[in-house]
């Protein structure tokens, strides 16, 4: 998510101005604070100089950086300030897809100074691309894509300010907004979108879908047109996404709070008004002005609508006739993305984090054990929802979600997650982005990316943000990788320890923690850690959402960029770098691991298409010039 297009402002900066946070830090959680504070520095993480090694606080069976010989295939590239992708030598890269780009041979031309018509808006691939994944049918390639937000600005480039003045002008943003699902295919020019491929479709604000689990039909999810509770329209800010062992698509709706608004006075229910204190559903929005032009997004007529997205959504991408649907069971919260494993009864385990500065890490574990070709569709609605509580010893606990321990019931669990979370003293983290299960060892990270609020003010809830165990710098500018290994080896476990990976930093300009951990240096510089993948092979793969402005305390961190970190010895290099102004997010592999696709969201002035057409967010590909595998 870009920080400042559509309002200026990032999406929790405008929140925090709409809904001010109501109490300071304490004088008792300053004390505890700087108690734990110390315990940890003390025995976990060695910081400061080059010299230092993080292993001191490393996880058994993690091997410290020295002696190792690398297991990356590439050299690190330096940094860029320019409008391109590069990548190392030996490697190249191309354009897939673009924004505007069509999907069907009907779609309308792309307008190179005005973009996409409203006419035929949900034909082309949409804008502003983030998770994907891509999955394979038989002999066939089909990618899974979401598209994040609409820029107003580059949308409308008629109307001042990008403010929507008509319903077709509202139209173009819930058109361009989604998933977008597509064949793709390699042939001798290279990769391209099978135009008119029955797999080809658009999910967009409109689309219809089912609610399903604890919430589903409650009387909160009830609105004049679903009486029922059970039927929504649309999805909506699609940020991070996640394949289910079933061969399906997670994508996971986060800041859809921005979407609404209020032409009359806002709701006085007093369980509704403090779920939009919470969320941050306020009368004005973020500028898109739906609730002006449609009347399902003004929540002074229709208050339960936003009580209908902020879930985690389950897409067939093979059947391009199935209805989505929406999992309340998985929690409602501004979801980056859902990373499944499997517990060794097979039971199904799904990590999700909560993206807002000092908001909490979920677990879902299913009641049912998955058996492939038997029946999923109970897997991701009966079972139990858990939030993480990081202990300052490196150990950590999942704690049950029940209405023993919140005092709520199962549907206001699943709706107003943050609040049941608030109440069993989940641990407040510096915004958690994506998560990723490592596929060769029983273990999982999270992107912490950054938390500038981190020690200065509480959460949305007023929790304390003093720092912690896994968040242990105050105004946290840089972010940290946070592990974690169930005990037992087990993904079903409610126990486990954690340790942290990399904490970004810069050596350079910095001191003390904030300098980064011992696997940072000079030649690797970056900033906020947001998408994450491992691959097959299990090196990680990470990528970046932060300041590229590359001054100050950002100098020697260039452009948005996606690195390789060795879980085992703890090296990062720095593969790829972004265009000036974008933020590298989605990747996934082709059924061959000979390809790479990479999400290039919001570049600056002049990607891919040079400046005399808008910029467009696009998927990249990206290959070894020897066609060898790519992970
Ligand atoms: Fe959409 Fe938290 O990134
Ligand atoms: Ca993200
Ligand atoms: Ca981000």
């Amino acid at each position: 998510m870009k920080d400042a297009d559509t309002q200026e402002l990032s999406f929790d900066d405008w929140d925090e101005l709409k809904f001010p946070r109501k109490t300071t830090q304490g004088f008792d959680e300053v004390v505890e604070r700087a108690i734990s504070r110390r315990g940890f520095l003390g025995g976990v993480v060695a910081f400061g100089s080059g010299a230092a090694v993080m292993g001191t606080g490393m996880l058994k069976g993690t091997t410290a950086m020295a002696g190792q010989s690398s297991r990356f295939a590439f050299d690190q590239i330096p940094i860029q300030t320019d409008g391109t992708v590069h990548v190392p030598d030996g490697y190249s890269w191309d354009v897939l897809v673009r924004w505007g780009d069509p999907l069907f041979s009907d779609a309308p031309a792309f307008d190179p100074a005005n973009g996409v018509p409203v006419a035929g808006s949900d034909r082309v691939f949409a804008e502003n691309t983030d998770g994907m994944h891509l999955f394979t049918v038989g002999n066939k390639q089909i990618l899974a894509v979401n598209n994040e937000y609409a820029n107003r600005k580059t949308n409308l480039p008629n109307n001042a300010e990008g403010v929507p003045a008509s319903a077709d002008d509202v139209l173009i943003f819930q058109n361009l907004q989604g998933v977008t699902i597509m064949e793709v295919a390699e042939g001798n020019d290279g990769w391209s979108v099978v135009i008119d491929s029955p797999y080809n479709r658009r999910i967009t604000h409109n689309t219809p879908m089912t609610l399903d689990g604890p919430a589903a039909g409650h009387d909160l999810l009830k609105t004049e047109a679903d009486a029922t509770g059970t039927a929504s329209l649309g999805t909506m800010n699609n940020c991070g996404s996640g394949p289910t062992p079933w061969g399906t698509y997670l994508t996971c709706e986060e800041n859809f709070n921005g979407y609404f608004g209020a032409t009359g006075d806002m709701p006085t229910d007093e369980t509704t008004a403090a779920g939009f204190e919470r969320y941050g559903v306020g009368p004005d929005g973020w500028g898109y002005d739906y609730h002006k032009w449609d009347a399902r997004f003004d929540v002074s007529q229709n208050p339960n609508e936003p009580h209908r997205v902020g879930y985690v959504v389950e897409i067939d991408p093979t059947n391009p006739d199935a209805t989505p649907v929406k999992h309340t069971a998985l929690g409602r919260i501004k979801h980056e993305n859902a990373a499944c494993a499997l517990a060794p009864d097979g039971r199904v385990v799904v990590y999700m984090g909560d993206d807002e500065r000092g908001e909490f890490m979920y677990k879902w574990l299913s009641r049912e054990v998955y058996v492939p070709g038997g029946d999923t569709s109970t897997l991701l609605s009966d079972g139990q929802l858990y939030a993480a509580k990081f202990n300052d010893d490196m150990t950590g606990e999942w704690v049950a979600l029940t209405p023993d321990a919140t005092g709520m019931d199962e549907a206001h669990i699943a709706i107003f997650t943050r609040i049941a979370a608030s109440a069993v003293g989940a641990t407040t983290m510096d915004r958690p982005e994506w998560v990723a299960v490592n596929p060769t060892a029983v273990e999982a990270y999270c992107c912490l990316t950054n938390n500038k609020n981190r020690g200065v003010q509480p959460n949305a809830g007023g929790d304390d943000t003093s720092a912690n165990g896994p968040n242990p710098r105050e105004a946290n500018n840089f972010g940290q990788i946070v592990r974690w290994r169930p005990h037992g080896d087990n993904h079903a476990s409610n126990t486990f320890d954690w340790d942290l990976y990399v904490m970004a930093g810069n050596p350079k300009a910095q001191e003390g923690p904030y300098k980064g951990s011992s696997n940072v240096n000079e030649g690797n510089l970056f900033n906020s850690p947001d998408g994450m993948a491992i691959d097959s092979t299990g090196l990680m793969w990470i990528q970046t959402d932060g300041d590229d402005s590359n001054e100050g305390e950002f100098e020697g961190m260039g452009n948005n960029q996606m690195l390789a970190g060795d879980p085992v010895t703890g090296e990062i290099r720095r593969f790829l770098t972004g265009p000036k102004g974008s933020e590298v997010t989605g990747l996934t592999w082709s059924a061959d691991r000979r390809t790479m696709f990479v999400g290039i969201q919001h570049p600056g002035a002049t990607f891919p298409d040079g400046e005399e057409v808008l910029p467009r967010s696009s998927i990249v590909v990206v290959k070894r010039d020897d066609n060898a595998l790519v992970g």
